[in-house]
């Protein structure tokens, strides 16, 4: 059964260019709620570890360095089947190929600052919000 759970983060570039606000809004006219929400700057050990999934992979310096250079807003959002909800809600992770109408079509400029990170797999999107929040955090 699909989870009904998905972690995101707002990235320094949406963050820094003032796209917040409307991408929250985009949030929940897409039919996720908040579960819970947080601005922070992350270290670079932080950005490392979120992403150690990538360690191996050519961007992964690129990607710490960047998700390290301004503030984010973490979130965990619910709504039925939220995971694939939520990938299609926000375009491909390269907004050249995002739909259009999608939050990377929309606000993101590149596939490494492209404006917003959504969970790929039910599991990860529990590890990722483990991450960021306690449990008590979540309720
Ligand atoms: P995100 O969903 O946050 O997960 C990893 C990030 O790495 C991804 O979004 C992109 O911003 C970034 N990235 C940079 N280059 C690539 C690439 N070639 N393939 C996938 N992700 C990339």
């Amino acid at each position: 059964m699909a989870g009904n759970i998905t972690f995101t983060m707002i990235k320094p570039d949406a963050v820094g260019n003032g796209y917040t606000g409307k991408i929250i809004n985009d949030f929940i006219e897409g039919g996720f709620s908040i579960r819970a929400m947080k601005y922070i700057h992350l270290t670079k050990d932080q950005a490392g570890a979120f992403y150690a999934v990538h360690k191996e992979r050519p961007f992964y310096n690129d990607l710490v360095e960047f998700m390290t250079s301004g503030p984010i807003v973490a979130a965990v959002l619910e709504k039925d089947n939220a995971v694939t909800d939520f990938r299609t809600l926000i375009g491909a992770t390269n907004p050249a190929e995002a739909a259009e109408g999608t939050i990377r079509n929309k606000y993101a400029k590149s596939i490494d600052a492209n404006a917003v990170h959504g969970s790929d797999s039910d599991e990860n999107a529990q590890i990722e919000a483990s991450f960021f929040f306690s449990a008590i955090e979540r309720f």
